[in-house]
């Protein structure tokens, strides 16, 4: 862990745009990876935003298992918090993110109608730590409507809006949001899903941690792809994947070095199935 880096500047002035726009928004939309809710979460944004109203988007749900998922989108809930999941690559995300984030402002959009205002265009900011999918999304949705608006007064010139609809307008998000190493387990699930660089985190560490996981929480999956009669042992369990293989090397030695690197690929290419890397249930939280 010591040799991750925390890019202070760049968190710096992150902050200070986000902070500075935040207060031409009525929501934010926090981007989060679904199979790793906690750990892809920056932490400055709960002490930034407070109770302004958040949606939360559990973005990769095609990688994520579906039923912790639902889990998430329970726990994560509360009265300034709506949270929807979503594959950004093959959905329509459009209405879901509409309807969701009237549902957050309601209170805004009630407090226009009294004032007798026709509601405008709720305006959210954007944010997620990097590889999370928000330029995918924010591309998709730049295409459907490519109407952008013009500048908001007192908003840095290259700030882009993009209008969705009559309902909603986005600002993407200055500056890049880092998610905070504050505990092995947030480096080691953001190593998996392949959200930091690989040369970080030592490769076997990341591998064993998930071997150890899916020992516990998915043991069937791991014995129907390798075959592997599952032991408490994490390291039996490898030798024995990497027999299965035959990643031997002459001499008769395992060669660990290529069992490392394709069991990750493979769990990163959903050969194992779908995966979430940790649970409401741990209620490590
Ligand atoms: P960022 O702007 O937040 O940094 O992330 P970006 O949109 O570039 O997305 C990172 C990768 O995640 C992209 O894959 C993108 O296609 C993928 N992605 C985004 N949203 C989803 C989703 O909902 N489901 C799935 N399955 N994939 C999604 P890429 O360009 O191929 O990069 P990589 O996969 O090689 O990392």
């Amino acid at each position: 862990m010591a040799n991750i880096q925390w890019f202070p500047g760049h968190m710096t002035k992150a902050k200070r745009l986000m902070e500075a726009n935040l207060k031409l928004c009525d929501m934010v939309i926090e981007l989060r990876d679904a199979r790793i809710p906690l750990s892809s979460k920056n932490p400055m944004i709960d002490k930034m935003i407070q109770k302004k109203p958040r949606l939360i988007i559990l973005t990769k749900k095609d990688k994520a298992d579906d039923a912790e998922t639902q889990k998430w989108i329970k726990f994560l809930r509360d009265e300034t918090t709506e949270v929807i999941a979503v594959d950004a690559t093959t959905e329509n995300v459009i209405p879901k993110i509409v309807a969701a984030s009237k549902k957050v402002c309601k209170p805004t959009l009630d407090r226009m109608v009294s004032k007798g205002i026709n509601p405008r265009a709720l305006r959210s900011m954007v944010c997620g730590i990097p590889n999370v999918g928000k330029s995918t999304l924010i591309n998709k949705l730049a295409k459907k409507k490519v109407a952008k608006t013009s500048d908001k007064p007192g908003v840095t010139r290259s700030l882009q809006w993009v209008k969705l609809n009559k309902d909603l307008e986005l600002l993407d998000t200055p500056g890049v949001l880092w998610p905070k190493f504050e505990s092995e387990k947030v480096g080691y699930n953001l190593a998996i899903v392949g959200s930091i660089n690989d040369n970080i985190l030592n490769l076997d560490d990341i591998v064993i941690y998930a071997l150890k996981k899916l020992m516990k929480d998915y043991p069937k999956r791991l014995e129907a792809r390798y075959s592997v009669v599952l032991k408490d042992d994490v390291f039996e369990v490898l030798d024995q994947i990497a027999i299965k293989k035959g990643w031997i090397l002459r001499g008769n030695q395992i060669d660990y070095d290529r069992a490392m690197k394709v069991i990750l690929n493979e769990i990163r290419d959903d050969k194992l199935g779908n995966i979430t890397w940790e649970t409401v249930d741990e209620k490590n939280i």
